[in-house]
């Protein structure tokens, strides 16, 4: 009798808004359920708890919250579900997530004081995350402002703003710029792909789900811990 030490894989699906991310989430859901996969998705924020609620009216604009707690919002958000997360993958569920901790920092450190500088510190933004499960996979769906644009502009929500996501995009390739050293470097276990999301929609679909086919039928190594 054979003992499978596999657990199931976490991926998340980060990128820019407009860059079809959500679509691109629910189609790989899909596509796993019809390969028999069992699997959740996840999204951050979830605005259905309490903390969640809060953030969402936050994003419409419908409170005021200082930089620092809306940011700590979010990160607590993740961190309630952070056990669920973790209870699925040893069950043998597959978790996907569109948007994680990577999102939370991104977003956090490209907010400016009225003379341009840094509103909060890269590091700063990164603390509360760390010990959260770390993911196996990471899709960035990049995107150029350009693209996006002609894409049909963005909705109504606080970040949605041209000069807002052209600084979010440069911190999201700082951030995949590390995964990637210290993946090499052996330091994580996470990979991060940056997949062209400016191409057609079946193509990118095409893309994503021939970097996740290799995981679904489990992962060998214990779930990490992001930056410990
Ligand atoms: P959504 O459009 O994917 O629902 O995300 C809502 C907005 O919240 C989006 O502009 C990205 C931003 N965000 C953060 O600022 N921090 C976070 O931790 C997450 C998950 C999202």
């Amino acid at each position: 009798m054979s003992i499978s030490l596999k657990r199931a894989p976490f991926v998340v699906i980060e990128g820019l808004d407009r860059s079809g991310k959500t679509t691109q989430t629910t189609r790989l859901y899909d596509r796993l359920k019809e390969a028999g996969v069992a699997v959740e998705l996840i999204k951050f924020p979830d605005r259905t708890t309490a903390i969640g609620k809060m953030i969402d009216s936050y994003l419409r604009s419908t409170s005021e919250l200082d930089d620092r707690a809306i940011h700590l919002l979010f990160s607590a958000n993740r961190w309630e579900l952070a056990s669920t997360i973790e209870k699925h993958l040893n069950a043998g569920t597959a978790v996907i997530c569109d948007r994680y901790a990577f999102s939370g920092i991104a977003f956090s450190a490209s907010k400016i004081t009225p003379t341009g500088e840094p509103a909060l510190s890269f590091e700063w933004c990164l603390n509360p995350e760390k010990g959260l499960p770390a993911p196996d996979l990471v899709l960035f769906l990049d995107i150029t402002p350009e693209i996006a644009r002609k894409r049909g502009g963005y909705g109504q929500e606080r970040y949605e703003k041209e000069e807002m996501q052209f600084r979010v995009r440069k911190l999201f390739q700082r951030i995949g710029g590390d995964v990637i050293a210290e993946k090499r470097d052996g330091k994580v276990n996470t990979t991060w792909e940056i997949v062209d999301a400016g191409r057609e929609r079946d193509i990118v679909g095409a893309e994503l789900w021939s970097l996740v086919q290799p995981l679904v039928n489990g992962v060998e190594s214990q779930l990490a811990r992001l930056w410990i």
